[in-house]
This record gives C-alpha cells, structure tokens and sequence, in this order.
C-alpha cells in the first residue's frame, strides 16, 4: 500500500495520482484523494485499481477538487474491513473537516471504536484507521474550545496527541479543512519519507512518489510526527520534543523504475538478473578470491562466537533461506535452522548471544520479519539482515546488513531480488567459513571463481528461452502442476510453484522429490505436467540419480515430465517430454540458474491467461502487517 501527500503552490491532485501510480508496485486494491481548497475538503474513493479512481474524478464537475493545492493520496491492501469504497481511505472525521490516510494497523482500535461510538460517533465504515479521523477532529476541537487559533501548529498538536492514544504500526496523514496548506503525519513502525521541495513539500510511503519533483529527502525515525507546510518541514516526537530527520539525496535513476521496453516489469527484472548478480558481488571479492564484507558490522571476533545460526524470512526471501541452510551448514559446518518468519517468534526458539540470526528481506519493511528480528534482539542474538531497501526499517533495526545491489524490484513477485538474496548468503557462507578457518582459502577462491562467472552464463541462458514460452502456452490451461526437487533442487521446486501460484492463480505445489512417494505421488494423473529440477551429475551424482529414479516413477504413473537438467545430461533426455537445459554450475550454486526458466514458465503462463504480471490479485509487494 502507499501513501502520497503534497502542499505547495501546484495543483494537488494530478501531483499525488502520479505518486500513487509510481506505488502502485507496492500492490494494493483500493485507492483514494482527499484535497483541501478553500472551507471543504472533498473526497473521492474507489475499491479496485486507480483507473477506476480516476475514472470517478473525472466524472465530478462543479467542484475544485482538480486545483486544490494541498492533497493526500493512498492506495489500499485491505486488512480491517474488505476493499470496498465505503472502507477505501481517506476517511473523515463525523463532522467532515478531518480526512485521514494510514498505512499498517492500529492494534487498539476496537477499544477506540467503542469509546468514541459511546459519545454518539457513528463510524461510516469498518476500518480502523476512521478512528484515528474521529480522534483528531476531536482533539481539534478540545484545543480551538480552550482558545487556540487554527494553524499547523494546532493540527500537529491534534496529531500528536491522537497518536499517543494508539497501539500498532502506522504512517498516519491527516488535513484539515481549517488548516489549508498544511499536512501532517506520524510514523510508528511503518516507512515515511519527506521529500524536500522549493516553495513545497511532499509525504511518501517511498521516494519513487516524489522522485520526479525533489531528490532531497528526509527519512522520518520512529515515533515521529512531521508537519509540512509550502515554506517548511517541522519534525517532533510523539511529545512535541523537537526532533530531527535524516537527511538524504536519492541518487537513483528514475529511470530504473520504468518498464524499459519489457511488456512487464517482471520480464524486465527477470533479464536483469545476471547484471544484479554481478553488482550484488561488486567490490566483495578480492583479487586474491577472497570475500570480503567490510561492511558488515559484525567483528571477526563475533563471527567466530557463532555457534548457531537462524535464518528468518517470508515468501520468496524463505525461499532463499533455505537454499543457504544447504550452503552455509555444507561450508561453515554450524547448525543452521531456516524459519518462516511469521511462525518464528510463536514457539520460544532457543537463541542467546552466540546465535547468528540472519533476516531476508527484498523491501526491508515486511512486518512478520520485522517482528522475528525484535524477538531474536531481545533474545540478545545478533542480527544480520541481508536487504535489497536502503534505508528501510529491517536493516536499520539490525546489527549488522548487508544490501543485495538488485535496484528497485517493481513486480510484485520476487524474481532478481531472489538470485541476489542468494548471492548474498553464499558471501556470508564463504565469509564465516574463511574467518573461522574451516575452509582452505583455495577451496573459497574456488567457488568465488565459480561465482564471478555466473552473470555469464545466466545471461547465455536468457538467450535460450524460448522454449519456455512456446511451453507456457502449452501448460496455461493445465488444472495442476508440481514440482519437485532434492537438495537445493527442493527450494527451487517451491520457488517454482510459487511463483505459478502468484502469477497464474494455479494450483501448483513444490515437493521434495524423495518425499513424493509418501503421499503426493497420489496426486499424479494422465498428463499431470511436473516439473523436475535435477542437480548436476557432476558432484554428487548420486542426488542426481536419485531424482532421476523419482521421475521415473512420476512418468510411470502418466505424468508430463518438464525436466530441467544441466547441458550434456544426455541420460536424462529418456525422461524428459520437454528438456530445459542450463549451464553447468556447481551444486550449491545452481539455484541461480534453475530457477530462472521457472520464472520465465510462470510469467508466461500468467500472461498467456490474460492475467496482471506485475500486480497478481491478493497480493502486495511489501507486506506491512502481521
Ligand atoms: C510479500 C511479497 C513476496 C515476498 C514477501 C517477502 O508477500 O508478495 O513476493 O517474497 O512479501 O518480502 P520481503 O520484502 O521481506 O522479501
């Protein structure tokens, strides 16, 4: 969800559209503006995408909701209440003057809601966020009864106040008919940034919102409350105690955030893989074929006192996970345990000062990580994020991060904020396998080789898909798919059928090949198409063997077999009804290859159904509630 607000000299609400346009990655299923001009403030909202928004402002006439110069905007992923109009933000208070937009949930707000309905509030939807509207209006009252002149100062007191009384996570933004050319927020636990504009100022969820009107920003810390004004930015804590940002210039090309002549910001991604891989190792390895991760906040010393290893994460950052408990317990021999961070803080794992919890996250922002990494601290464990959103709230919150360079990721599902998380996690492997000497710095020098040169060839593969998409097409119309994987092949085949789930709405499901036979070989039909991801001959050849005895079976029981195998797996053809080749690369590392053609599998088949790539229904981009 994302959050938009201006003052300034400047018509309001074609300035906020496009902030929420460049949000609209995010994901979200409502959308909504609340402009100020004059003695009212005047409203429109929409369930649905911000076509179906604009679509309704352009059916208004007779008011000035177009030239208002002071204005908020949000678009909506729905938690209390569904994506409805009616609980679509903003919302206002009972006497129409206040309107409100939020961002995260106020945990306290059924309490709120009773107490203000008690003194005859009558609420006009079911979100918790219109008590925040009903608060601040009230507390605008309080201060104007006891003699105070309406101004900006008098809305940041109401907001202040307000915000005292909640519980939860928030982004808070609120206008007042009485203040014109003025916008106030507070932030609790939810990303706001301040762009820094002249003679105007800007609130964003993100700074692709204003990136085109300010590059000078300043990120709000935690229990904040800022008020902009055209001339000015005015900062204080939820006490009124003045208080500073920090300041910083976005550097970005806005270019980075446009499609680049992909159909979808998904395709784009997924061709952006090899040159994220390559800046994700930039300036990490040595001439010599060592890692090395200045960095990283965490003394050699620390390191060495690990003693076990947690790695926290949802969705498709789990996914990477999972692939590093393979790596990390193969290279630096601690136990590591890989958790989903929802789950993590509810069953009392067992962490102390020598556990190494390691967080993954693409947005930085994901609540249920958020929560995992402050009960691990807690804990007295140390937290080392690896996070793809400078700045956000994950990294700042840990010990010690690592960025992954992968650029701004706009699809909603995960495609190279994956193969860097990967990267990543093969560093920090390598790393403390290197400083607690457990490796032979040729054997780290050997991989580190290996790693340099897949940009290489994923690229080489990149230029090999076109199978995939005539496939895609084949398979659009199938009722199931499966994956399966052993190994670092499991997390690949889950990755896979995610992201078919995400994108295609199709049932798919990913399994440990050897586990197949203990249930979900029940599932297997005439032409069911499953796809096998088999690892390298070379190595362990004998995982390698073993998948194949596992589609055997699969084939025997009238499965469509999508292999995919490593170039000059001949053997493997006999198996295969479609063969999907990659480069060699060692066991650990092949993730970074396999993968990708089930990206590419999953993007088309979405596409051949006529379905939303970057903004599959149901979901958002980053996930600020638990
Ligand atoms: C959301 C996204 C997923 C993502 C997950 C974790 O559910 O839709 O694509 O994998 O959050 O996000 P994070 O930003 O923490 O990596």
């Amino acid at each position: 969800c994302g959050i938009v607000g201006y003052v300034g000299g400047r018509p309001a609400l074609s300035i906020v559209l496009d902030g929420l346009r460049r949000l609209e990655y995010r994901g979200y299923d409502s959308a909504g503006v609340a402009v100020v001009d004059g003695d009212t403030v005047l409203t429109e909202k929409r369930a649905g995408k911000l076509a179906n928004l604009e679509k309704a402002l352009t059916q208004r006439a007779g008011d000035s909701i177009a030239t208002g110069s002071t204005a908020i905007g949000h678009t909506r992923w729905a938690t209390h209440g569904g994506p409805t109009d009616r609980n679509a933000h903003p919302h206002l208070s009972a006497d129409g003057r206040v309107a409100v937009i939020h961002n995260g949930i106020i945990e306290n707000f059924a309490r709120l809601r009773g107490e203000l309905e008690s003194t005859g509030v009558e609420f006009a939807s079911d979100t918790d966020t219109e008590c925040a509207a009903h608060l601040i209006a009230a507390e605008m009252r309080e201060l104007r009864s006891s003699g105070a002149a309406p101004g900006p100062a008098l809305l940041a007191e109401a907001m202040r106040r307000t915000v005292r009384r909640l519980e939860g996570a928030f982004t808070l933004l609120a206008v007042d008919v009485d203040v014109p050319g003025a916008v106030v927020a507070a932030r609790r636990n939810s990303p706001l940034v301040v762009g820094r504009g002249q003679g105007e100022n800007f609130l964003a969820s993100d700074v692709s919102a204003f990136i085109e009107h300010t590059r000078d920003a300043v990120e709000l810390g935690q229990d904040q409350v800022v008020l902009i004004t055209p001339e000015g930015i005015e900062i204080t804590g939820f006490d009124g105690a003045p208080a500073t940002g920090t300041e910083f210039h976005i550097d970005w090309d806005a270019k980075a955030a446009e499609k680049g002549g992909y159909d979808y910001f998904m395709l784009k991604e997924i061709a952006e893989q090899p040159q994220a891989i390559a800046d994700t190792l930039l300036g990490r390895l040595s001439d010599r074929g060592e890692i090395v991760l200045d960095e990283v906040r965490l003394t050699d010393q620390d390191l060495r006192d690990v003693d076990k290893i947690f790695i926290v994460a949802c969705g498709t950052s789990y996914h990477a996970g999972m692939v590093a408990k393979y790596a990390i317990e193969h290279w630096v021999r601690i136990p590591c345990e890989v958790e989903l961070a929802s789950e993590f803080r509810y069953r009392d794992p067992i962490l102390d000062r020598s556990t190494l919890m390691i967080v993954i996250s693409q947005s930085g922002e994901t609540m249920d990580t958020l929560m995992a990494l402050r009960h691990a601290k807690e804990q007295k464990a140390r937290v080392l994020a690896i996070c793809n959103t400078n700045g956000s709230t994950i990294p700042r919150e840990s010990d010690a991060v690592l960025y992954t360079h992968g650029g701004p990721e706009i699809a909603v599902a995960s495609t190279k904020a994956f193969v860097t998380q990967l990267v990543a996690c093969y560093l920090i492997g390598l790393h403390l396998a290197q400083i607690r000497g457990v490796m032979y710095a040729d054997e780290v020098a050997a991989v580190v080789e290996k790693l340099s040169s897949t940009p290489e060839a994923l690229t080489k593969l990149l230029g090999q898909m076109e199978d995939v998409r005539a496939l895609a097409r084949d398979l659009k119309t199938a009722s199931t798919v499966l994956f399966i994987g052993r190994h670092v092949g499991y997390p690949v085949a889950l990755e896979g059928a995610l992201k078919l789930k995400e994108l295609a709405y199709m049932h798919a499901e990913g399994f440990a090949a050897g586990e197949l036979k203990h249930g979900p070989i029940a599932l297997i039909d005439q032409d069911t198409p499953v796809v096998c991801v088999v690892p390298s001959p070379a190595g362990r050849g004998v995982m390698r063997d073993k998948v194949v005895s596992n589609i055997q079976e699969v084939r025997a029981r009238g499965a469509r077999t999508i292999v995919i195998a490593e170039e000059g797996d001949e053997a493997v053809k006999a198996y295969a009804d479609h063969l999907i080749a990659v480069p060699h690369t060692p066991t650990l590392l092949a993730p970074l290859m396999t993968t990708v053609p089930l990206q590419i599998l999953a993007c088309e088949i979405a596409a051949a159904r006529g379905l939303d790539v970057d903004q599959p229904r149901n979901l958002a981009k980053s996930v600020t509630v638990e």
